[in-house]
C-alpha cells in the first residue's frame, strides 16, 4: 500500500507558494492562545463537571491539564519543525501519510466547527442571562434553547456564530486586535472572580470530595478537557506568524500555563464557596447532565445554590455570596468575551480546510481569497453556516464532549507522530525539541487514549460514525483528487 507520505520539503515548499501573510508575533499568538483556550470551558462547563464529579473536579482540571501540558509540548516540536497551516493535519501527512492525515483532518472538523458551535451555545446561556439581569426579561426558552435540549432553536446562538463568519472575513489582523480586547476582558473578570470567590471558600465544601468515585472524576476531565482545547490552534496559525520557530512554542506553552493556573483558582473559588454536589434522581440514581430528567431534577432544586444546575455558574456563584452587580458585569464580560473563542475555533477551521484544499484533499474553489480582504471567504461563510446548524440544535455539553473526541484524536496522532519522527529523522533541526520525549510522547498517547474512552459512550460511537463517513468521501473524492495523486502520475 502506498501510504502517500508527504515530505517536509514539499509541505515547505507547498506552503512557500500559496502562502497566507506573515503578520503574527510572540505574545500576539499567545493572547490568540488565550483568547481560543479561556472560553465556554470555564464559564459553562465547570457546572457540568460538578455533576459528574462533584468537588473532585479539582482533579479532573489537573487531569485535562496535565494531558494538554504534555501534548502542548509534542505539538509544539512538531510546529516548529513544520511551520505552516493546518496543525495536526499536515504533521500526520509528513509522518503517517495521507490517509492518517485524512482522518486526523477530518476528526478536527469535530474539534474546530463542533467546538465552534458549543461556544456559541454557552454564550447564549450568558447572553440570556444578561437580558434577564439587566432589562428584566426572561426570554423564552423556545427560541434560546435548541430542540435538543429542551427548546426549539437557539436563536441567540446562532446568531452569534454568523456575527463571527463575519468578522473572520474581514481579516485576520483586524480580529486579532479584536481578540487582545477581548483576551483583557476575560482575564479581568477571572481575576475579578478569584479575588472574591476565594477568600468566601468553606473547606467543608469539598467533602464528600468524590461523591461519585474516581469514575466520575475520569468523566469530568474527559469534558473538561474542553477549557483547555484551543492552545493548538496557535499552531494552526504558524503560516502566520513571525519568526515562527520561537513564537509557536512560546504561543502554545505560555496559554496553557496561564489557563491552568487560572482554571484551578476559579474552580477551587466555585466549589469552596456554594459547594459542588452533584444532584440525584428520586431513586438516589446519578443524573447525566443536560438530560430531561436531569433538567426536572433541577428545577425542583429552583432556590437551592446548586452550582451543577447553573448555566452561568461563574455568575451564579457571585449571586449566592451576594456580589449582585458584580454578578451582571462578570456575566457581562463572558457575554463580551466568549465570542473570540468562536473566533478562533473558526479561524482553525477555515485554516484546515485551507490545508486540505491546498493538498488537492477537497475542491479548490474553497480557497478562493476575498479581493478586498484577502481571507479565504468561500471557505469561512461554509464553516459559519454549518456552525450556525449545529449551535442552533444542539445542547453545550453534548457539542463539547464530541469536539472532546475529535481533539483527542488529533492529539494522540500528534504524540505518536513527534516520537516517529524522532527515530525516522532525527537529525533534521528542531528549534524546540520535547524534553524527555521518550516520557512526555507516552504519557500524551496514554492520556488522550484515557480521555477519549472517558467520555460517554454514545459520543465515542457518534465518533466512530463520523470517521466512517470521512473514509467514504476520501475514498470517493480526496484519494483521487489528492494532488499526491496527480503527482504520482
Ligand atoms: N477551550 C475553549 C472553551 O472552553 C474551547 O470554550
Amino acid at each position: 500500500m502506498n501510504w502517500r507520505i508527504k515530505s517536509l520539503e514539499d509541505i515547505l515548499a507547498t506552503a512557500e507558494r500559496r502562502s497566507l501573510h506573515r503578520s503574527l508575533g510572540g505574545i500576539q499568538l499567545m493572547m490568540l492562545g488565550i483568547g481560543a483556550i479561556i472560553g465556554t470551558g470555564i464559564f459553562v462547563l465547570t457546572a457540568e463537571a460538578a455533576q459528574k464529579a462533584g468537588p473532585g473536579m479539582m482533579l479532573s482540571f489537573v487531569i485535562a491539564g496535565f494531558v494538554c501540558g504534555v501534548t502542548a509540548l509534542c505539538y509544539a516540536e512538531l510546529a516548529s519543525m513544520v511551520p505552516v497551516s493546518g496543525s495536526a493535519y499536515t504533521y500526520s501527512y509528513a509522518v503517517l501519510g495521507e490517509l492518517i492525515a485524512w482522518i486526523v483532518g477530518w476528526a478536527l472538523i469535530l474539534e474546530y466547527a463542533v467546538a465552534a458551535s458549543a461556544v456559541s451555545v454557552g454564550w447564549s446561556n450568558y447572553f440570556v442571562g444578561a437580558v434577564s439581569r439587566l432589562l428584566g426579561v426572561s426570554l423564552p426558552e423556545a427560541f434560546t434553547k435548541g430542540y435538543f435540549s429542551g427548546g426549539f432553536l437557539n436563536l441567540p446562538a446562532m446568531t452569534i456564530a454568523l456575527l463571527c463568519t463575519g468578522l473572520l472575513i474581514l481579516g485576520t489582523r483586524e480580529s486579532a486586535r479584536v481578540n487582545a480586547v477581548l483576551v483583557g476582558i476575560k482575564i479581568i473578570a477571572l481575576t475579578v472572580f478569584v479575588i472574591l470567590a476565594v477568600p468566601a471558600i468553606h473547606s467543608e465544601n469539598f467533602s464528600p470530595f468524590m461523591p461519585l468515585g474516581f469514575t466520575g472524576v475520569t468523566g469530568a476531565a474527559a469534558s473538561i478537557f474542553f477549557a483547555y482545547v484551543g492552545f493548538d490552534a496557535v499552531s494552526t496559525a504558524a503560516e502566520e506568524t513571525k519568526d515562527p520557530q520561537r513564537n509557536v512554542p512560546f504561543g502554545l506553552v505560555g496559554s496553557l500555563v496561564v489557563c491552568t493556573g487560572f482554571y484551578l483558582l476559579v474552580a477551587s473559588g466555585a466549589i469552596g464557596t456554594i459547594g459542588a454536589q452533584p444532584i440525584f434522581g428520586p431513586n438516589h440514581e446519578v443524573l447525566s447532565p443536560g438530560s430531561a430528567e436531569f433538567v426536572a431534577a433541577c428545577k425542583a432544586h429552583v432556590g437551592d445554590s446548586m452550582l451543577a444546575c447553573s448555566g452561568e455558574p461563574l455568575a451564579f456563584v457571585l449571586q449566592q455570596i451576594h456580589y449582585n452587580k458584580i454578578a451582571t458585569l462578570i456575566g457581562l464580560a463572558a457575554f463580551l468575551a466568549l465570542p473570540s473563542v468562536v473566533l478562533m475555533m473558526l479561524f482553525g477551521q477555515t485554516r484546515l480546510f485551507f490545508a486540505m484544499a491546498r493538498d488537492g484533499l477537497l475542491p479548490s474553489f474553497l480557497n478562493k481569497l476575498h479581493a478586498v480582504y484577502k481571507t479565504p471567504y468561500v471557505v469561512t461563510i461554509i464553516t459559519g453556516v454549518g456552525v450556525c446548524i449545529f449551535a442552533g440544535f444542539f445542547p453545550v455539553g453534548v457539542l463539547a464532549d464530541v469536539s472532546n473526541s475529535g481533539t483527542l484524536c488529533a492529539f494522540f496522532m500528534v504524540s505518536v507522530g513527534v516520537m516517529i519522527l524522532r527515530v525516522r529523522d532525527p537529525g533534521r533541526a528542531r528549534s524546540f525539541r520535547v524534553p524527555g520525549v521518550w516520557i512526555v510522547g507516552p504519557l500524551a498517547t496514554i492520556g488522550c487514549l484515557y480521555l477519549f474512552f472517558g467520555l460517554p459512550t454514545k459520543t465515542n460511537l457518534i465518533f466512530l460514525i463520523w470517521t466512517s463517513v470521512g473514509l467514504v468521501v476520501y475514498a470517493l473524492y480526496g484519494y483521487r483528487s489528492s494532488h499526491m495523486n496527480k503527482a504520482n502520475g
